[in-house]
């Protein structure tokens, strides 16, 4: 790294090129679920490192350094988040915390990128957690924080920093979160209201 990294930047190898897995991409969109049942051991540190390396390789808008990520996995920290948070509506034991370097964002792309860019970059960062989590057998559920200041004292975060996405993470409960819903989904052709028909 160099002497103008920001504090804490490290490179993650993520998982060895040939470890191999029987999950592909489409079989992970399938199986992906918002989790809300866990047991309550939390997952391996390694397991951990290799969603925290999943969200790194999700896009930025601009290029630009803006996302900050929290691996958590100490119970009392994920009790409090818990507490604070009246939309964490899972028992999980650990958690990331996808977090946008507002200084960074608005320097370098200003209010859209503050405001609305970075939020899309977080969503995308929760998404390849939330894929990479099904290849490790892990569940996740996202939580968008209703009140940022309890979790920015909770984590430390500078106030500068905001954090967009708190993913929940561990092992699924036996009986496990229900599928996702296969309610139709709204597909148009070329422009507004003109039905998507499959070929
Ligand atoms: C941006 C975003 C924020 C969400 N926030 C919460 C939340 O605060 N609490 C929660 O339990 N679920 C949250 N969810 C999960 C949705 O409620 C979930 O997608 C919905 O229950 C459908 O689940 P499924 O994707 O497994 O079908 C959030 C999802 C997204 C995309």
């Amino acid at each position: 790294m160099s002497e103008n990294s920001p504090a804490g930047a490290i490179r993650l190898d993520g998982p060895p090129r040939d470890a191999g897995s029987d999950v592909d991409i489409y079989r992970a969109i399938r199986r992906r679920r918002m989790h809300r049942k866990f047991k309550p051991e939390p997952p391996d540190r390694a397991a951990l490192e290799t969603l925290a390396w999943a969200a790194g390789r999700a896009p930025m808008g601009g290029g630009q350094l803006v996302r900050r990520i929290i691996v958590v996995d100490d119970p009392n920290i994920v009790e409090l988040i818990a507490k604070v948070t009246p939309s964490w509506l899972n028992d999980a034991p650990a958690l990331i915390a996808i977090c946008t370097d507002l200084e960074v964002a608005e320097t370098k792309m200003g209010y859209l990128g503050r405001d609305i860019i970075s939020q899309l970059d977080a969503g995308a960062a929760a998404q390849n957690v939330a894929l990479a989590a099904v290849a490790l057998e892990l569940g996740t559920c996202f939580c968008r924080s209703a009140n940022d200041v309890a979790v920015q004292a909770i984590l430390e975060l500078p106030d500068t920093v905001r954090p967009d996405v708190l993913i929940a993470v561990g092992h699924p409960a036996p009986t496990p979160s229900k599928p996702i819903s296969l309610a139709p989904r709204i597909v148009y052709h070329n422009r507004w209201g003109e039905p998507w028909r499959p070929e």
